[in-house]
């Protein structure tokens, strides 16, 4: 059960990203658009195959896609309207699985809207994808088995989440050994005042709940915390 603070968290996150936000372009910062340069040829082939309602709503602020993933089972945390899903898909091939979970209703919904159209798009006999609808903090509850995935991906999410240790938990309980975590997130270089932090539009915006330069640089680290090894 989370507790009250984090529930109105989850709550006032839902409400910008199922109703107020409706395209990156009602985004009221840049904080979480990223342009597409510099990205490898491939992916931009990729994208290019992702129907545009699910581009239309991405907010990401990275790219989350690393090289070799050939019949990978990859997990996106906070995967919105699935656009990387959807392009993680191709990358995977029919052999490999990509699961998408989110906690905001409305982004499930569009991103398995556009399944068969994705499965028909890259040729596939049958969706290499799945849609979950759960919160990042409690994969075992959305149905996430342990030691199931040699890749977790999130693209601008963990920085939403009050509880961060807790996702960094669950990450950790998800991938096979060896497996690998990859994330884009904001981070802040100044600590963030309380009530600056109790800001809802800049909270949803990403800008105020950021993970912070010094505590990524404390001799513990957040991810080691969380049983997750080194960055590098
Ligand atoms: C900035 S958007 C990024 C969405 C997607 N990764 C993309 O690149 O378009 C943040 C997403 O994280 C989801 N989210 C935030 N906190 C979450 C949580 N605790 N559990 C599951 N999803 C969460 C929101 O519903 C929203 O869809």
């Amino acid at each position: 059960m989370a507790a009250p603070r984090d529930a109105e968290i989850h709550k006032d996150v839902q409400n910008y990203y199922g109703n107020v936000l409706k395209t990156s372009a009602d985004l009221q910062t840049n904080a979480c658009v990223t342009p597409a340069k510099g990205v490898p040829e491939y992916i931009r082939k990729s994208l290019q195959n992702v129907h545009e309602e699910v581009i239309s709503r991405y907010y990401g602020c990275g790219l989350v896609v690393p090289e070799h993933l050939e019949n990978c089972r990859i997990l996106d945390l906070g995967s919105g309207s699935g656009r990387d899903c959807y392009v993680l898909s191709q990358l995977v091939g029919q052999k490999g699985h990509i699961t998408g979970i989110d906690m905001t209703k409305v982004q499930v919904e569009v991103a398995k809207a556009y399944l068969e159209y994705h499965t028909e798009k890259f040729g596939f006999q049958t969706p290499n994808v799945t849609f979950l609808h759960g919160q990042i903090e409690m994969l075992a509850e959305a149905g996430i088995q342990k030691e199931s995935y040699d890749i977790v991906i999130s693209n601008c999410v963990i920085n939403l989440v009050p509880d961060k240790q807790k996702v960094l938990r669950e990450v950790y309980q998800v991938l096979k050994y060896g497996g690998e975590l990859y994330f884009s997130d904001v981070y802040a270089s100044l600590e963030v005042s309380e009530d600056i932090k109790s800001h809802k539009v800049l909270w949803g915006m990403c800008s105020v709940s950021s993970l912070s330069v010094s505590v990524s640089q404390r001799s513990t680290p957040p991810c080691k915390e969380g049983g997750v090894g080194p960055l590098g």
